[in-house]
């Protein structure tokens, strides 16, 4: 059942538990997905008992070969796809079960949650993407807060601009400048430079560093990506649904290394970092505007 007492209350020092995690897909277990495999009966177990337990203001990567199940862990994790079995607690409150609006509205208080391919409202200005999840939450939709987080985010002044007038990585700054303006616990990000060029990539990946690093959010984020991956504080490796290793302080070539020994293909639009001065820790310089709390 969904657990929560209070959501106005502190945030939990545990950022995201998750326990037994199982999600089978096919076989008239979930009737409702006609997905990859399929609905003629054969199941697939996407996620196959996952237990894990990040604190609250780390910076996780998930990685692992096509299919090993990243993106469903993101979706059961972020509470937009329901687990055949076992529990997600996100900042202390238990999502699994639970009425819809419940969790909607939890989710909408707590969990932002960054796409690969942005999932921005076409018709909407850039102004009117990034305060739609205010409205949504029925809270007053006070602009300030979401033009200055896209000052931050260095699109100041394409406010009044549609998605589609914007670049790819321009889409995915005002995608996180969306995902922020709630102030989440949680940013659940999939891919998120996936569809990035190197230099855009870079920009919103210390955009989410600052999340961590200066505003205490926890971010959890798959990629495909070695150096995507060292911006984070550990990488959680998974294979056939299971986890499989775990690297803590990782950089772009450790994390290619196991990658290739887990019989992936690491990709990377971006070159290996000159990471001067421990870059992702302490000293780091944004390239991008610098977040800072709104
Ligand atoms: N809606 C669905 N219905 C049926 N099977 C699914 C569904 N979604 C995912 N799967 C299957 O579950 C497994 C894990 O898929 P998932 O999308 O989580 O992998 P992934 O690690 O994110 O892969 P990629 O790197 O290609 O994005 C795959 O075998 C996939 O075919
Ligand atoms: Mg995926």
């Amino acid at each position: 059942m969904f657990r929560h007492h209070d959501v106005h209350s502190n945030r939990s020092a545990e950022a995201l538990r998750i326990a037994s995690l199982r999600k089978v897909y096919g076989g008239g277990e979930d009737s409702a997905s006609a997905g990859p495999a399929g609905s003629a009966g054969r199941q697939v177990a996407a996620l196959d008992g996952i237990s894990l337990s990040l604190p609250a203001g780390s910076f996780t990567a998930v990685m692992g070969p096509s299919g090993s199940g990243k993106s469903t862990l993101l979706r059961c994790a972020a509470g937009l796809d329901q687990p055949t079995s076992g529990e997600v607690t996100v900042d202390g409150a238990e999502m699994s079960g639970g009425s819809e609006s419940e969790l909607t509205r939890f989710r909408r208080q707590r969990i932002g949650f960054l796409f690969q391919q942005f999932n921005l409202m076409p018709t909407l200005s850039v102004l009117q993407n990034v305060t739609l999840p205010l409205r949504l939450a029925g809270r007053m939709a006070d602009p300030r807060r979401a033009v200055r987080l896209l000052e931050q985010v260095g699109l100041g002044d394409r406010s009044h601009d549609r998605p589609a007038q914007l670049t790819g990585g321009q889409q995915q700054r005002v995608a996180l400048a969306r995902a922020l303006v709630t102030k989440p616990s949680v940013i659940f990000a999939d891919e998120p430079t996936g569809a990035l060029d190197a230099k855009s990539a870079r920009s919103v990946l210390d955009l989410m560093w600052q999340a961590v690093h200066r505003h205490g959010q926890t971010v959890v984020m798959v990629t495909q990506d070695p150096v995507a991956a060292s911006y984070a504080d550990s990488v959680h490796f998974l294979a056939e649904g299971r986890l499989a290793g775990r690297l803590d302080q990782p950089t772009a070539e450790t994390v290619a290394e196991r990658m290739t020994q887990l019989g992936g293909s690491p990709t990377s639009a971006m070159p290996t970092l000159p990471r001067v001065g421990g870059a992702r820790r302490g000293s780091h310089t944004p390239a991008m505007g610098t977040l800072v709390a709104a």
